[in-house]
């Protein structure tokens, strides 16, 4: 595999081309805009997906997965992601679920580690339980694609 060097002005590490397109975002988004102020709009959803990514890098039941991936860019797709379904004005530019977790060995208990740290961020940015789990119930069906064994 050859090293590749970080863009110098987004310190993100460029990924292959593929066609970027909203349909890899894994789920149509919500049809209202008002679900997106319970996360504070998209600086706050941005937020919530950096912690996520933070609180997953430090967490011993996951780390190693993290380890050798680009949290710089994960951190903008994953908010990306979020805030496209949240219907908070962005587009998805990552890659489809399946081609974004290749031979991961992604586990069931890996992903329920994954979802209490994205509670967690929620928590700690005070959203109500209820849109928590509206967002939740978006990513839920698309673990088909990521859980291994
Ligand atoms: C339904 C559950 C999940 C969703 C919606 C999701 C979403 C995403 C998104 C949007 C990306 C970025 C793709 C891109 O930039 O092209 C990504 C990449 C990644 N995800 Fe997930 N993910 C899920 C589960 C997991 C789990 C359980 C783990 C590990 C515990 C994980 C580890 C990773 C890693 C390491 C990357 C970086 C891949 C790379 O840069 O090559 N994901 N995920």
């Amino acid at each position: 595999m050859t090293v590749k060097e970080r863009d110098p002005v987004t310190g993100e590490i460029p990924a292959e081309p593929y066609a970027q397109s909203n349909a890899n975002a894994g789920a149509n988004p919500y049809e209202s805009a008002r679900l997106a102020a319970s996360f504070g709009g998209r600086e706050g959803i941005a937020r919530i997906a950096a912690r996520t990514v933070d609180l997953s890098q430090a967490d011993p039941r996951i780390a190693a997965i993290f380890a050798a991936h680009d949290m710089v860019r994960l951190k903008r797709t994953l908010s990306e992601q979020f805030c496209y379904l949240l219907n908070a004005g962005c587009d998805y530019t990552g890659r489809d679920m399946k081609t974004a977790h290749p031979d991961m060995g992604v586990t069931r208990g890996d992903m329920n580690a994954l979802v209490e740290n994205l509670q967690a961020a929620m928590r700690e940015a005070n959203v109500p339980f209820a849109a928590q789990n509206r967002l939740l119930a978006k990513l839920a069906p698309m673990s088909r694609d990521v859980i291994e064994r």
